[in-house]
């Protein structure tokens, strides 16, 4: 006989009891979460499940967009590997901006943003990842202690359905292809192409992703994302 969801879902707290508990004080931060969001300017679409306070900073006049059914796990216990630090999303400019897609999901991950972080629908963000589209400090001549004076910064775009292992970084200019996975602990400079899952430093191929759905994406075999152009803050 088949099981019903609630009967699943019945089973699972039954099972794993950790995941009531956090369940109980997700919906009892609610409405502190959303007031925090809400100070800083940033209005998440319906459907979100905030696990913990995300530390949110973001710089006047840029934008932080967080679609519908995000789920951010920011306390640390919110996810089984344990996150070190809350869901930090931050941008550094006025012309900043970081875009979360519909469903994505994202644990203690770092989001920083001096020109554009875009996050498509559906991508797992692992423990402790850190996503930053600037050096934050120049690297030649005379470096300012002063954060992103001469810096160079480039756009980061991370497809759709892609999944961020724990750990992983994404440096400027970043490209991640729909339905990517890049693995625990990657470090990414460049481009990463649709299905590719990549791993170690610096990140190279190690196979081929042939089975998650892209969704409503019109991608239909590997093919090259080309990489941002670079871009000087002064
Ligand atoms: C990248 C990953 C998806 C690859 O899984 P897979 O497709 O099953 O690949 P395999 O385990 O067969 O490994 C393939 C090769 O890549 C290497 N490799 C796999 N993961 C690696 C990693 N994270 N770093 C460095 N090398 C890695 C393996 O050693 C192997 O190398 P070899 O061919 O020389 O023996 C997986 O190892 C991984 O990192 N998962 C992320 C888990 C995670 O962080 N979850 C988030 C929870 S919040």
């Amino acid at each position: 006989m088949r099981q019903s969801l609630s009967e699943s879902y019945l089973r699972l707290a039954w099972e794993s009891p950790w995941r009531v508990r956090r369940h109980a004080l997700r919906l009892l931060q609610l409405p502190l979460i959303t007031l925090r969001f809400l100070i800083s300017g940033v209005t998440p679409g319906p459907g979100g499940r905030y696990f913990g306070m995300p530390v949110v900073q973001r710089y006047k006049g840029s934008i932080i967009s967080i679609g519908k059914d995000v789920e951010l796990r920011s306390s640390t216990r919110s996810n089984v590997l344990g996150v070190s630090h809350p869901v930090i999303l931050t941008t550094l400019s006025r012309e900043a901006r970081i875009d979360i897609g519909d469903g994505v999901g994202i644990s203690g991950a770092t989001l920083c943003s001096a020109s554009s972080i875009t996050i498509g629908p559906g991508t797992l963000i692992g423990a402790d990842a850190i996503i930053t589209d600037t050096d934050h400090h120049k690297l030649s001549g005379t470096r300012s202690k002063y954060p992103l004076a001469g810096a160079a910064c480039s756009p980061i775009v991370v497809g759709r359905n892609v999944f961020i292992g724990a750990r992983a970084i994404l440096l400027k200019g970043s490209s991640i292809g729909d339905c990517a996975v890049v693995g625990a602990g990657a470090v990414v400079a460049g481009h990463v192409p649709p299905r590719a899952i990549v791993a170690g430093n610096p990140a190279k191929q190690v196979g081929w992703n042939t089975e998650t759905e892209i969704g409503d994406s019109s991608i239909q075999a590997p093919a090259m994302v080309s990489k941002a152009p670079k871009q000087s803050r002064m």
